[in-house]
This record gives structure tokens, C-alpha cells and sequence, in this order.
């Protein structure tokens, strides 16, 4: 059951011909509104490719509420005049990462694009972004909706990484090869071993999650400018609370080296509503013990006890940046196939303001 909380006041920001733009929260949204969110996003996530059921709303209302208190929460809620819920805009700066930064996502129904609501939805992300003395933002668009693409476009964005999703069946995994990585034996002679953890990280892990995300930070960016994300203990257990809070569960396999250090790591995760895929999520090694293996050994003794442990997983996603040659060589040998690309763009907030105006006229608050 849902908890009944507090009808909250929102501030109307315009009002359209038929429909109207309104601020909303995710961490203190009404269940009414955190149920309008989801039902324009659940349907975009399934259209963008993510081939599984769609979010429940418990799970995305639980993500919602737990967001992680490093996260800022600008969202608007586009409504017809009857109070359908047709789009949605977000953005969230990280106060662990790069100051210049804002991220944003805009969703608009399927039937109501083309009518300027995402380049006015664009608009009021800019100028939350500016408010904010942030001067970047980026967002992520998914090649089975065009759209995103050619939007990005019209927008004079920049098309900063691309990135593939790829999957395993488990089923035509070659054993074999899997069992001889995971022999690893001149890893073993230099003294590197395993450590598993399931679920959320005891507090005397939590140091090694935050170096293995430090290390994670050595993945390619390629053309996105965007600084790295410092995060401490604090931040580790707060994600683990979100995780948790939003039925997810996680398993991590540490690499240490032999003075016993985390040098590395991959996790995976499962989702409490599809039990058949798991999503393969961060692999990295620290880069001064590189080329020894230790990347092949911890996917495959991942892999192997994903086949023991968890009979109804059939498949394995991920997605990787189509620049990281080492990572796909990986995944590639292991049997990976593409299923489909991500691009990451990135703009100017005064490029985006200057062009979203000369698309739409602004948007005209109401308090
Ligand atoms: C991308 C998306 C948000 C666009 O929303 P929208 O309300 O249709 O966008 P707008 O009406 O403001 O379109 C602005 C311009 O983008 C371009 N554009 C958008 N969709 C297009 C399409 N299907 N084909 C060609 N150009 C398109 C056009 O130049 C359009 O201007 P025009 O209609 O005057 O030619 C919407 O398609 C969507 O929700 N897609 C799924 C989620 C997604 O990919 N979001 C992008 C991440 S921010």
C-alpha cells in the first residue's frame, strides 16, 4: 500500500491553450503526483528499449522518496485541462560532482509530441540551470525513440559519447573459457583475491565502494567535459538506502590485491520485478594493475555464481561507451550482443536558453 501523505501546494508556471506546466517534487510529491510522473515515464522507459515490464509504481515512488540528499530535485508536471498527465522534465545537479554540471531528462507522451512541449519543458530546465550558476547540461537519448535524437539536434546540442547496450543469454555462455578465467592464476600467484558482498555495504566496506567508485571514474568520457564525482561513506550508505528502499538488490565483487587494497570490482543488480534479466553494472580496475586479467576474472566469477545462485536469470544486460576498447573486448568474448545505442549530449546553458527562446516563446510564471 502506498502511504497517504499531505496534499502539497505546487506553483502553476503557465498555463497553455491545453495544457499547463506545473513545479512538482519527487522526494516530497503527493502520491497524485508521484503516480502522474510515473505514468508518463513507464510506458518512454519501455519505448526507449529497456525490454523489461515497466517500473512499478511502488518501486519508482520508493526511488522517488529516497532520492540521495546530494541529488537537487527540479521536476515539472505537464497536465491537459482535464489533469492528464502528458510530459515530464527533470534535471538534478550532484553535489559530489562537477559544479558546472545540471542533468535533465525530458519525457513527453507519444501522442503529444511535435506540439513544443519538450523544447518549453527544455526552457525552464535551462533556466532552473542558470539559477543555479550551472553553465552545462547534459541528458541521454536512446536510439529506438529517433526523436530524442533529432531534438538533441534542434537544439544545436554536441553528441559527447555513445554508448551500446548489449546483452548475454546466459544460455550460450561458454563455460569452459568462463571456468579458465576464473582459474586466474597468475593473478593468484601475485596475491590478488575476491571479496563478494551482497546487498548493501557494511559500514566497514563502505571505504572500499567509495575507492571502487573513484576507480569507475577512469572510464572514457570522451567528449562529455565533466569533472569527476567524489563521494564519501556518507553518500555509499545513503545509495544502498535508495537501493534497498526501491527493492533492488545488489551484489559487488571486490578485487584486492595482496597488501589486501580494493583495486578494483564489478556489481550487478537485480530488479525486484523481472527476475529473468540482471543488469550487469561498474566493472573497473585501477589502472596500475591493468593487463593481468583481473577484469576477466571478476566478470566471470560473477557470471558463474550468477548461473548458481539465481536459475531464473537468462539474461545479462549492460552498457558500455562505444569507445572502451578493453570493456567491449571483454564483453564481446563472453558473448555480449548489441541490442542497441545511447548517445549523451551535452550543451551550453546559454547556447540552450538562447535557442530554446528563438524555438518557443518563454514561459510565462504564474505564482
Ligand atoms: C524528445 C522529446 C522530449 C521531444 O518532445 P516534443 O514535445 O515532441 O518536442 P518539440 O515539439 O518541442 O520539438 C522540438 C523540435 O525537435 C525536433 N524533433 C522532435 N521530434 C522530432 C521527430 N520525431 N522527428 C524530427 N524532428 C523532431 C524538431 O525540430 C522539433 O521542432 P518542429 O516540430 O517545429 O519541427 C519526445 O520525443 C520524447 O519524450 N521522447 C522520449 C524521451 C526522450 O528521448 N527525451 C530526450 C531526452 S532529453
Amino acid at each position: 500500500m502506498l502511504a497517504p501523505r499531505l496534499r502539497r501546494e505546487t506553483v502553476p508556471v503557465s498555463h497553455q491553450v491545453n495544457f499547463q506546466f506545473r513545479r512538482v517534487q519527487l522526494r516530497a510529491g503527493t502520491d497524485g503526483e508521484l503516480q502522474a510522473l510515473h505514468a508518463v515515464e513507464a510506458p518512454i522507459e519501455t519505448e526507449r528499449g529497456s525490454n523489461r515490464m515497466p517500473q512499478p509504481l511502488d518501486s519508482y515512488m520508493a526511488f522517488a522518496r529516497n532520492l540521495p540528499s546530494q541529488f537537487s530535485d527540479h521536476t515539472w508536471l505537464v497536465e491537459t485541462s482535464d489533469d492528464t498527465p502528458i510530459a515530464v522534465g527533470y534535471c538534478w545537479s550532484n553535489a559530489a560532482g562537477d559544479e558546472r554540471i545540471m542533468e535533465c531528462d525530458v519525457l513527453v507522451r507519444r501522442d503529444r509530441r511535435r506540439e513544443g512541449i519538450g523544447t518549453r519543458l527544455m526552457a525552464l530546465i535551462c533556466e532552473e540551470t542558470a539559477s543555479a550558476g550551472r553553465s552545462l547540461l547534459t541528458w541521454s537519448t536512446f536510439d529506438p525513440v529517433p526523436a530524442g535524437d533529432a531534438f538533441s539536434r534542434s537544439l544545436a546540442a554536441h553528441a559527447a559519447r555513445v554508448n551500446r547496450t548489449s546483452e548475454l543469454a546466459l544460455s550460450d555462455v561458454d563455460w569452459t573459457m568462463v571456468e579458465r578465467w576464473t582459474s586466474a592464476e597468475r593473478a593468484r600467484e601475485l596475491g590478488y583475491s575476491l571479496e563478494l558482498v551482497v546487498g548493501a555495504f557494511p559500514e566497514h566496506l563502505r571505504a572500499d565502494a567509495a575507492t571502487f567508485h573513484h576507480i569507475m571514474q577512469t572510464a572514457p568520457r570522451d567528449g562529455l567535459d565533466a569533472g569527476g564525482v567524489t563521494i564519501d561513506t556518507q553518500f555509499v550508505a545513503e545509495l544502498d538506502l535508495a537501493l534497498i528502499d526501491s527493492g533492488r538488490s545488489r551484489w559487488s565483487l571486490f578485487v584486492r590485491d595482496a597488501a589486501g587494497a580494493c583495486v578494483g570490482g564489478t556489481e550487478v543488480t537485480f530488479e525486484p520485478d523481472d527476475p529473468s534479466t540482471v543488469f550487469q553494472q561498474n566493472t573497473g580496475i585501477d589502472p596500475s594493475h591493468r593487463g593481468i586479467g583481473l577484469a576477466k576474472w571478476v566478470k566471470a566469477a560473477m557470471l558463474e555464481r550468477i548461473r548458481d545462485e539465481r536459475p531464473e536469470v537468462r539474461l545479462v544486460r549492460t552498457g558500455n561507451a562505444l569507445s572502451n576498447a578493453p570493456m567491449l573486448a571483454v564483453n564481446d568474448a563472453l558473448g555480449f550482443r548489441l541490442v542497441s545505442m545511447s548517445t549523451d549530449w551535452q550543451a551550453q546553458v546559454n547556447d540552450l536558453l538562447h535557442t530554446t527562446r528563438s524555438i518557443s516563446p518563454p514561459v510565462h510564471r504564474r505564482r
